[in-house]
C-alpha cells in the first residue's frame, strides 16, 4: 500500500469498544482510574510488562497515596519503591512533576494534554494516555502496541520507528476518538495489542474483533508487520566489580548524579576486565588492602543502548572508614539502599 493511502478504517471504533466491553483484564489502575493512579501506572508501564508492574504499583500507591505524598517523599524511599523496575530517571521525573503539580496546580493534575505534556517525564504517549483515560479527552496514546495493531489492520509497511509515521497514526486516530468513551478506546487498543495482536509469536486472529477489516490478516502478512528498521548494535562495556567485605559489612558507592543509573548505589567497580593481580593493585591505589580476593563469576546486564559484561571478584579487607565507600550490613542493604538490577544479579554471600 502506498504511504499516503494508509487510512485507518473508522470501523475499528465500534468493534474495539464492543470487544472491550465484553471483557478485559482487571488491573489495579483500571479499577480506580483516578488521574494519579493512571499517571503512576503509565510511567511504570513505559518500559515494564504489566505483570511485573502490578505489585510495584500497589506498593507505590499504598506508600505514597497521592501527589502530595509523592512530592514530599525522601529520595531513598522513592528509590526503594522503584528498586528492580529499572530506568530510574522515571521515578525522579515522577517526583519532579509531583512537586510542580503541588506548586502550580494545588496538587490537582491538569486536565489538559498540553499542560500534562509540559511536566517532566510526560511525553506524547503518556500525556495522551492520561488525558484520555483519566480525563476522557480525545487524545490518542500511540505506543508500540497500537502501532502494531494499526500497521497490521492497514497493512502499512512504513517503518513504525519513524516519528512521522507515529504522528500520522496519532492524527488519524485523534479524529475518530469516540466522545464519551475516549479512555475505553485508548485501553481497548492497548488491550488488543497486548492480548490478541501480540508482539512475539503468532497473533490470535481467530479472536480478533478487527479481523474482518484487517488487511494483513486477509493477505496473510501479519508476520511481516510491523516494519521496524534494525537498531544500531548496543555498545558493550566490560567492567570489573568488587564485592568487598569488612566483617559483615559490604562496600557500596554512589554513582554520579547524571548519566546511566544516576545517583544509584552500586558495588565498587572499574572499567575493563582486570586480572586478579591488576585488581589487587587497583584496589590498593584506592586505599583498600585486600587480604583475599577470589574470582566470583560473571554477570551481564542489557540497558537500552549499552550492555555490561561484568567480571566479579569477592574480597575481604579491613578498610572500612578509610576510603570513599559506604559500608553497609545485609539488613541496611535490604531496607535502605536501592541497588539497580544490574548489580542485584550478582549473588553475594557473607564470608
Ligand atoms: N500498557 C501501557 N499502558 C497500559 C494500560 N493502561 N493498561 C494496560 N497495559 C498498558
Amino acid at each position: 500500500m502506498l504511504e499516503e493511502e494508509t487510512r485507518i478504517p473508522t470501523g475499528i471504533v465500534p468493534r474495539l469498544l464492543k470487544w472491550y466491553d465484553q471483557g478485559h483484564r482487571i488491573l489495579p489502575w483500571r479499577t480506580t482510574p483516578i488521574p494519579y493512579y493512571v499517571w503512576v501506572s503509565e510511567i511504570m508501564l513505559q518500559q515494564t510488562r504489566v505483570e511485573a508492574v502490578i505489585p510495584y504499583f500497589k506498593r507505590f500507591v499504598t506508600e505514597l497515596p497521592d501527589v502530595f505524598a509523592l512530592a514530599g517523599a525522601e529520595e531513598s524511599v522513592l528509590m526503594k519503591l522503584w528498586e528492580g523496575l529499572g530506568y530510574y530517571r522515571r521515578v525522579r521525573n515522577l517526583q519532579a512533576a509531583a512537586k510542580r503539580i503541588v506548586a502550580e496546580y494545588d496538587g490537582e493534575m491538569p486536565a489538559s494534554y498540553a499542560m500534562l505534556r509540559e511536566l517532566p517525564g510526560i511525553g506524547e504517549y503518556t500525556a495522551g494516555a492520561i488525558a484520555s483515560i483519566a480525563f476522557g479527552l480525545p487524545t490518542p496514546a500511540v505506543d508500540g502496541n497500537v502501532l502494531r495493531v494499526l500497521s497490521r489492520v492497514c497493512e502499512d509497511y512504513r517503518d513504525i520507528l519513524k516519528q512521522s509515521v507515529k504522528k500520522d497514526i496519532g492524527t488519524q486516530l485523534a479524529a475518530m476518538y469516540p466522545r464519551g468513551r475516549c479512555g475505553d478506546f485508548t485501553q481497548s487498543l492497548m488491550e488488543l495489542g497486548a492480548t490478541v495482536c501480540i508482539p512475539n509469536g503468532t497473533p490470535h486472529c481467530d479472536q480478533c474483533p478487527l479481523s474482518d477489516l484487517c488487511l494483513a490478516y486477509q493477505h496473510n502478512s501479519t508476520d511481516e508487520l510491523p516494519v521496524k528498521t534494525p537498531k544500531k548494535p548496543r555498545k558493550v562495556q566490560r567492567k570489573t566489580v568488587f564485592l568487598l567485605y569488612d566483617g559483615d559489612k559490604i562496600a557500596l558507592q554512589k554513582r554520579a548524579e547524571d548519566g546511566l543509573l544516576a545517583g544509584m548505589w552500586e558495588y565498587p567497580n572499574l572499567d575493563l576486565h582486570l586480572s586478579q593481580q591488576e585488581s589487587i593493585q587497583a584496589l590498593a591505589d584506592m586505599g583498600i588492602v585486600v587480604t583475599d580476593l577470589e574470582p566470583w563469576g560473571k554477570a551481564e546486564h542489557i540497558f537500552t543502548h549499552i550492555e555490561w559484561k561484568m567480571q566479579v571478584y569477592r574480597g575481604v579487607c579491613q578498610s572500612s572508614g578509610e576510603n570513599k565507600f559506604v559500608w553497609v550490613t545485609e539488613k541496611q542493604m535490604e531496607e535502605e539502599f536501592a541497588l539497580p538490577t544490574a548489580f542485584r544479579k550478582i549473588k553475594r554471600k557473607n564470608p
